[in-house]
């Protein structure tokens, strides 16, 4: 049998230039195997600790335990709850204890193996355990594959809101194993889909034609063609990164694509499983388009396209489409006046004046957005 530890690695290599702090992304099948080779560079010495949730490490555990084996890296694990409530004060304390028990130095790199949750979770307390520790992310879900593990965004829910406490914190390492999403709930995959084609329409119109043809094989998992989606997907938000790390230009902004929307309407799904993120940003890409059409600014026949495309992978494109009825748009606008700084009764909103032609709009008159809202919720 072959030491998987010998297997040549096959994959793509994505690169997010941040000078000192720049990175790979890879991307391939199976790359789980030969972890302990990619990480060995890394390592001041041969230890790593791993964090993951349940789910995760029932399934894949067992095989990255091989790979650190294989590559003489000693290694230890904490396994944590699936679920966004994970991501809290609580289990923030209890994984910054753990690394502290286990005598972590500051050289010492911590593994964030699992999806959005693990990633940000753990992200978070590397940057504060010893005032900043290395950490790598092995992204488990479609959604981190494409988004969350790339871009160091890091941090924990709190009784304020989502996101509200964290860091800046880049990864030295990503590892995408396309292989392992063959285990994660169709659900799941679609919900990261939704962030695939969000790459698409920001800023690449020849990608999302070319979703327009194959998204159903990624979501099905024809090998060759979820392996390009994520790939180009990475290289897209790795270039935006590149130019905008902190958010300090309207860059990275464009990153929030649907997503004023999407947080309103998750927020009216108390963050639970009714609604997953990626399912509320597809009906937030699609308003977002709505918003840009009624502006003006985006030929109708673009709008169409997005949602013909969302809905035939099976997302929602609309509240109602997700289950979500009875709620007043009043009550959604409300919602995202908080969300955003609003001068003068204009608000901020990425709008599209195509597919593949995003941008940051900071005169968006509050009147436009009532009229989208209520067009899509019917009161
Ligand atoms: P998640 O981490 O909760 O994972 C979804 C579910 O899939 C969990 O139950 C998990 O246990 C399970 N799972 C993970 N990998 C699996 C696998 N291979 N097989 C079977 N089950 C598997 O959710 P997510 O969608 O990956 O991430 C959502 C989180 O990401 C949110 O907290 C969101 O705020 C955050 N996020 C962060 C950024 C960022 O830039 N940091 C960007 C987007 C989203
Ligand atoms: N997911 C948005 C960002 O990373 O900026």
């Amino acid at each position: 049998m072959q030491n998987v530890s010998d297997r040549p690695v096959q994959c793509d290599r994505v690169s997010v230039a941040l000078g000192p702090r720049s990175y790979d992304i890879l991307v391939g099948p199976r790359l789980l195997e030969t972890a302990g080779q990619a990480l060995r560079g890394l390592l001041a010495r041969p230890r790593v600790v791993v964090v993951t949730d349940r789910a995760v490490a029932d399934r894949h555990l067992a095989t990255l335990d091989q790979a650190f084996d294989a590559a003489a890296i000693a290694h230890q694990s904490i396994v944590l709850p699936p679920g966004e409530g994970t991501k809290d004060f609580a289990h923030l304390e209890e994984l910054t204890g753990y690394l502290l028990d286990a005598e972590v130095e500051r050289g010492d790199v911590l593994v964030a193996f699992g999806g959005g949750v693990i990633g940000d979770l753990a992200g978070f307390a590397a940057s504060i355990v010893r005032r900043g520790m290395d950490f790598v992310q092995i992204p488990t879900t479609l959604l981190a594959q494409v988004d969350s593990s790339v871009g160091g965004k890091t941090g924990i829910n709190s009784a304020h809101g989502k996101n509200l406490i964290g860091a800046f914190h880049q990864p030295r390492l990503v590892i995408a194993d396309t292989a392992v999403l063959d285990t994660l709930p169709m659900r799941e995959i679609k919900a990261g889909y939704a962030e695939v084609v969000k790459y698409g329409l920001l800023g690449d119109a020849a990608f999302f034609a070319w979703l327009e043809k194959n998204g159903a094989d990624v979501l099905s998992g024809r090998a060759d063609a979820r392996r390009y989606a994520i790939t180009r997907s990475c290289a897209a938000k790795a270039a935006i990164v590149g130019h905008d790390e902190h958010e300090t230009n309207d860059h990275r902004a464009l990153l929030n694509l649907g997503h004023t929307f999407a947080h309103a309407f998750e927020a009216e799904a108390a963050y639970s499983s009714r609604l997953l993120h990626g399912e509320a940003v597809a009906i937030g890409l699609s308003l977002a388009f709505a918003l840009s059409v009624e502006l003006g600014l985006c030929p109708p026949a673009d709008l169409e396209r997005v949602r013909r495309h969302l809905g035939a992978v099976g997302l929602p494109t609309s509240p109602a489409e997700a289950g979500l009825t009875g709620i007043r748009s009043e009550r959604i606008a409300a919602r995202m006046r908080q969300d955003k700084k609003v001068k003068d009764g204009a608000l901020t909103f990425i709008l599209a004046r195509g597919i593949g032609h995003a941008f940051v709009e900071h005169a968006v008159p509050a009147a436009a957005l009532a009229h989208v809202l209520k067009n899509a919720l019917g009161a």
